[in-house]
């Protein structure tokens, strides 16, 4: 049961309410907060490059990475037919690498920090990050809060019936480990019969202080946390927190 397989085609029919144009917005303020204009810049768990492509068609020169082959497909295709010129790598980000070159800025968005469920390998993440990164680069990512995996998606199961397609997201906190593990059923209409499709997701509740822990670790030392879309302090029912980093 891979992650992101046959999800990936239908994922963006799922994200319909996701207000992806105020994470470009957003990440500009950013920016521009830092008095930056990058001009290269990678992006981590691209997904179908929801961000990607409209950061690509507003000037950025994007590379774009992710773990899943079809998530990638789907994000090409979309990106040739806007016209995007951007690079894609098929990439565990545990094990990154993009030989000579640095960035301006590298993007991690919309949950891609919580699939890194072993703080290990989330400090090899950063670490690799931090050697991509140019001397004065800025590194931005979210996750999805402790608080919302425990309470709102954890133990906690949905539904819905979009007529070609149903969905059941039935989820289960791990208290021992702080992961959420999500058991994910599609029913896609294919040939007016309906074919069944699960997957196993696995994230992890990270709290705000092990990421900040993280990250001085793994040798930043200007960072910056913020709620969602935000300029201001996460609080403590936050569901969607913001970093911004430099080395
Ligand atoms: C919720 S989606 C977010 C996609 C995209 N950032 C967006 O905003 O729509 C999470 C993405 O993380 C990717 N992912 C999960 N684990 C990964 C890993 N170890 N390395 C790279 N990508 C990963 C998945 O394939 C998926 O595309």
């Amino acid at each position: 049961m891979d992650q992101y397989g046959s999800f990936a085609y239908v994922y963006d029919s799922l994200m319909t309410d996701v207000d992806y144009q105020q994470w470009v917005v957003y990440i500009e303020a950013l920016f521009k907060r830092e008095g930056l204009a990058p001009k290269k810049i990678l992006e981590l768990a691209c997904g179908t490059g929801n961000i990607t492509i409209p950061l690509s068609l507003r000037g950025y020169d994007m590379t774009a990475s992710d773990i899943s082959e079809d998530m990638l497909m789907v994000a090409a295709d979309k990106a040739a037919e806007s016209q995007a010129r951007i690079l894609f790598l098929q990439q565990d980000m545990r094990e990154l690498e993009v030989e000579n070159q640095t960035f301006d800025s590298v993007l991690c968005l919309c949950d891609g920090i919580n699939y890194i469920v072993e703080e290990s390998e989330l400090l090899k993440v950063f670490s690799s990050v931090h050697k991509l990164l140019s001397p004065e680069g800025v590194f931005i990512f979210d996750i999805s809060s402790y608080f919302k995996l425990k309470n709102i998606l954890g133990n906690n199961t949905f539904g819905e019936n979009l007529g070609d397609l149903c969905y059941l997201w039935e989820n289960y906190f791990d208290e021992e480990t702080d992961t959420v593990e999500m058991d994910l059923t599609l029913f896609i209409e294919s040939d007016a019969l309906f074919k069944k499709v699960e997957e196993f997701h696995l994230q992890k509740a990270y709290h705000s202080e092990e990421i900040i822990a993280l990250l001085k670790e793994a040798g930043f030392r200007d960072i910056s946390v913020y709620e969602a879309f935000k300029l201001s302090s996460p609080v403590e029912n936050s569901e969607r927190i913001f970093f911004k980093v430099k080395k």
